[in-house]
């Protein structure tokens, strides 16, 4: 580090990083967008309506391909449209690539591909990133660029920078994470209007919130996806997200919220994860949250991350966890950071060695559980088996609720399925 006219600059290799350097030094940059939908069409139109800001941030930047299947006729970016990735990936001029397809192939061969020729790549792909990430930041590695994928988790919320960056100093001992805004969105709308789940989806659906084959935002594995990457960045190791047990928000009716009510609660899809002797837990499920919880904030599409660590405590980052130019805000302000460490590896990441995931037998919660008769009926048996329970009454015909004290999952579990009468049961 050296003292020069009154500013510290930094040498990494050949960079030399400092925010005077950053306003001072214009670096021309010209991207590829692949995928031409919600978040490219999105990405696009970030980088080129908001070039004077990014400008002012030391990066000129535009976008030289589109890259898509389609035609889009009339579009004002239409003559920028190739179909050949190839055309991308053989322009040297091109150093950026902000990958906005989805799925994991092609996009994990163009990523890979676009790296080796030594293009640095952004992403919002989380299904990628959850599978491969730690493949793909091997090879961005090697090849002395970079990788990131902030849009990935809580769309426009920079959550991950937070945890790489700004956090750097904290053990993160638990984090839970309002992560999916169509679910969100949905439950919102059953506790506002007491309406059902399938009415609501099929609104949302309408309303184009919910994609017409909902199953990865409903049965929760998008959520898991995001914790997983979450846990895989914080433990700098592979979170296998197929190990995290999850549950969606199908089994939610207007009544579990009429005794969320009672008990001062609401119910929130909650992904979770804590740090543990072993290793981390990790869970996705409904909970019923208290309302005063600062993660109750999300409410609507809007996403909410609570951290929890050791010096700082708690912190909450909130925002529009999903969405075209939440997302693609997200994507570009990753295109800046590459392109300000052009020809030098910097991106942290995770190792392909596995964490180690408790089984969620061994987690304990507290739970909240409905069933067919009368609680007085059943008291003696409710306590042999669950131990200490307190009825929730919601005033609700031929029913009752009632809540455990802390319990290992794998004991609710044994009880729960051999209770007679149940309706259903959320964790708290
Ligand atoms: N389907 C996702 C959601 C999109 O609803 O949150 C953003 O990842």
């Amino acid at each position: 580090m050296c003292l020069h006219a009154g500013f510290f600059y930094v040498k990494i290799k050949n960079c030399v990083c400092t925010k005077q350097y950053r306003k001072r030094v214009t670096v021309m940059i010209k991207a590829a967008v692949l995928g031409y939908g919600t978040v490219g069409s999105g990405i696009v139109s970030v980088i080129e309506n908001n070039a004077d800001v990014i400008a002012a941030h030391g990066v000129d930047m535009h976008v030289k391909y589109i890259l898509d299947l389609r035609d889009f006729p009339g579009d004002p970016f239409e003559k920028l449209v190739v179909h050949d990735f190839d055309q991308i990936l053989n322009d040297d001029e091109v150093k950026i690539v902000c990958e906005a397809m989805g799925g994991t192939e092609p996009a994990f061969t163009f990523s890979k591909k676009a790296m080796e020729a030594g293009k640095s790549v952004c992403t919002s792909n989380k299904e990628l990133v959850a599978e491969k990430g730690a493949e793909l930041m091997e090879i961005a590695k090697k090849n002395n660029v970079n990788y990131l994928f902030e849009a990935s988790v809580g769309g426009g919320i920079p959550i991950l920078r937070t945890l790489n960056d700004a956090l750097t100093a904290e053990r993160i001992e638990s984090i839970q994470g309002i992560l999916n805004g169509t679910t969100n969105y949905i439950l919102t709308k059953m506790e506002k209007e007491g309406a059902d789940f399938d009415a609501v989806l099929k609104e949302a659906q309408e309303k184009g919130y919910a994609e017409r084959n909902p199953e990865a935002d409903i049965e929760g594995y998008d959520a898991c996806r995001k914790i997983a990457i979450i846990v895989s960045l914080i433990s700098h190791k592979r979170a296998d997200w197929e190990q995290i047990h999850t549950e969606g928000i199908t089994k939610i009716s207007s009544v579990d919220f009429k005794y969320a009510h009672k008990l001062g609660r609401t119910i929130k899809l909650i992904a979770a994860c804590h740090k543990t002797e072993k290793g981390y837990a990790a869970i996705v499920s409904p909970r019923m949250i208290d309302k005063e919880n600062p993660i109750n904030c999300a409410q609507g599409v809007f996403n909410a991350v609570l951290v929890h660590s050791d010096m700082l405590d708690d912190s909450l980052y909130y925002g529009r966890g999903a969405g075209k130019l939440p997302t693609a805000s997200a994507v570009v302000g990753d295109a800046v950071e590459l392109a300000r460490h052009l020809g030098d590896h910097f991106s942290a990441g995770w190792s392909a060695e596995e964490v180690a995931l408790d089984p969620v037998e061994d987690s304990e919660f507290e739970y909240f559980v409905r069933c067919k008769g009368a609680f007085s009926d059943n008291e003696a048996a409710l306590k042999a088996a669950f131990g200490s329970v307190k009825p929730v009454d919601a005033s609700e015909a031929g029913e009752f609720g009632f809540t455990t004290s802390l319990m290992k999952e794998g004991s609710f579990m044994n009880a729960y399925n051999a209770l007679d009468g149940k309706l259903n049961y959320i964790r708290l």
